[in-house]
């Protein structure tokens, strides 16, 4: 008898929960979006060259919020910083999750990375784990490690004697030489084959799983059975991936361990974390994923951020003057340190403008809602996939004064432009985890380059740097030359 009960009481529950969502869908108004053609849907507008831009496009005919349709997946598209804080910080337990994906799934060790990983148990001890390590080794050495580099970055620019290159290389170097010191206590030199291949491999892998051709197979699984060269690429670059952090995990454990590395902090962290018996096992996968991780978060992004500042000035040379003339003042000849940023607001505003228009994570890394939810009035069904457009917050009409423009000044006025309406590092429990390394390492590395160098345009080049950019998980400018004069001494 009680289990007929029980039976007819979730029979019961279970009507009334269906009946509560159709309430709830048919009395929310429906998402705006595109019309799409039977099968793919909305593909096609997921094709586009410079997805950021179209998708900022669409907003202007749909509105701040519209949803796209891929195979069986609906995606809802955020474009205004309001309904993307709505969404990542204020109902951040609802959004959370990241898609499930094929794709994704191989690409990040069986959902095991921090940036892939869904929301769960699991993840959050991961994250929490490196957030903590990470946290650790930055109070311990970040500022040394990123003024050590800066000064490198130097000598490699004063060593080009005033000859037109493109520094597109040397920033990644410098950058990922800040990731490498903090995780293993080592840096390479540009010609270093070890750093080439990774770099390589890495890079590979975020273009190629940027693109179309790797995506569809996510939205229409039938595809997975024919044959596709990106897709075999893509498996061999992350094979390759493996077996160089493999090599590189374990000559650290073999070769002695650094006081203060990531590494060996990670390592000890998941003794201590399993000995607990927290119900989750870390293991040596989550240290090699955080790895994975952090050299991926940490390099292409900060190193592409410091090649469109460059290209920026040499469109605006003043705002260079401006800064340059600013770091003379305050520092009065001495190199900067980051506690100096309250007293270098010219500075400060050149880096939010550069983040503002260029943010180099342009959509984020896309969100899942864990559960039914809404936004923006709004109903969104559990399993939404939620792509935050930090491009399109950026250029927001409604918030940002000529949105288009490059205009550092707009931070210094008073206006309306503020800050905090800048939402390049995401928020929420996704929120960026290098956010503190990255606003060193752009503030030092910016600072230190334009106190010994002026950037001009060689007289070689016809035009001044396209701005337009390339995008894919990470927006980066086109290839430009350019030329690093030093400065004179005796102006310090
Ligand atoms: C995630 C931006 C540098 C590590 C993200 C996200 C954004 C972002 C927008 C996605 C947030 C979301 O899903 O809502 C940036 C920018 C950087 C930068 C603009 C520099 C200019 C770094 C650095 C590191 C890093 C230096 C490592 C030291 C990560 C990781 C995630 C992430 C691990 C995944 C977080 C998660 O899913 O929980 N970043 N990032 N990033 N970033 Fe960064």
């Amino acid at each position: 008898r009680t289990t007929e009960g029980d039976h007819k009481k979730s029979v019961q529950s279970g009507v009334l929960h269906c009946l509560y969502q159709y309430l709830r869908c048919s009395t929310s108004p429906s998402l705006p979006g595109p019309p799409g053609f039977f099968l793919l849907g909305n593909m096609m507008e997921l094709t586009h060259d410079h997805l950021p831009i179209h998708l900022t496009n669409l907003a202007h005919r749909y509105g701040d919020i519209y949803r796209l349709k891929c195979g069986n997946t609906t995606m809802v598209v955020l474009n205004s910083t309001e309904l993307i804080r709505e969404a990542l910080v204020k109902k951040w337990s609802d959004f959370a999750g990241r898609p499930i994906s094929y794709t994704g799934d191989i690409v990040s060790g069986g959902g095991r990375s921090i940036s892939l990983g869904d929301y769960n148990e699991e993840w959050r001890a991961h994250r929490r784990l490196v957030h903590g390590s990470l946290h650790r080794s930055c109070k311990q050495s970040l500022h040394d490690v990123i003024e050590r580099q800066a000064l490198h970055l130097r000598k490699v620019l004063m060593g080009y004697q005033g000859r037109a290159v493109d520094l597109a290389e040397d920033f990644t170097v410098a950058a990922s030489n800040v990731i490498t010191t903090l995780a293993f206590g080592k840096e390479y030199d540009k010609s270093s084959p070890k750093l080439q291949q990774l770099h390589c491999c890495l890079n590979e892998i975020v273009g190629l799983w940027g693109s179309s051709w790797i995506s569809a197979l996510d939205s229409f699984p039938l595809l997975r059975k024919l044959p596709n060269p990106v897709f075999s690429r893509l498996l061999k670059e992350v094979a390759r991936r493996d077996e160089i952090i493999k090599h590189h995990l374990n000559s650290y454990k073999s070769h002695g361990k650094i006081e203060g590395a990531i590494t060996e902090s990670l390592l000890q962290g998941i003794e201590e974390h399993n000995n607990a018996e927290h119900g989750v096992l870390l293991t040596d996968t989550h240290v090699h994923m955080a790895t994975v991780d952090l050299l991926i978060g940490g390099t292409e992004t900060a190193a592409a951020w410091l090649n469109w500042t460059v290209a920026f000035l040499l469109h605006r040379p003043e705002v260079q003057t401006r800064v340059y003339e600013e770091l003379c003042t305050v520092l009065e000849g001495r190199y900067p340190k980051y506690s100096d940023r309250h007293r270098l607001p010219v500075l400060c505003s050149l880096i939010s403008e550069v983040l503002r228009l260029r943010p180099v994570a342009p959509l984020a890394v896309p969100h899942r809602a864990i559960r039914d939810s809404s936004i923006a009035g709004y109903f969104i069904p559990k399993n939404t996939v939620v792509i935050p457009n930090l491009f399109g917050a950026h250029h927001d009409p409604a918030v940002w004064t000529d949105p288009y423009s490059f205009r550092p000044e707009r931070f210094l006025e008073g206006g309306g432009d503020s800050t905090r309406a800048l939402v390049p590092f995401g928020g929420g429990a996704r929120l960026c985890l290098g956010e503190s390394v990255a606003k060193m390492e752009l503030f030092l590395f910016t600072a230190y380059l334009l106190r010994d160098f002026q950037f001009i345009l060689p007289q070689s080049e016809t035009s001044l740097p396209d701005l337009r950019g390339v995008a894919s998980v990470v927006l980066k400018i086109k290839s430009y030359t350019v030329i690093a004069r030093p400065r004179p001494v005796t102006n310090l």
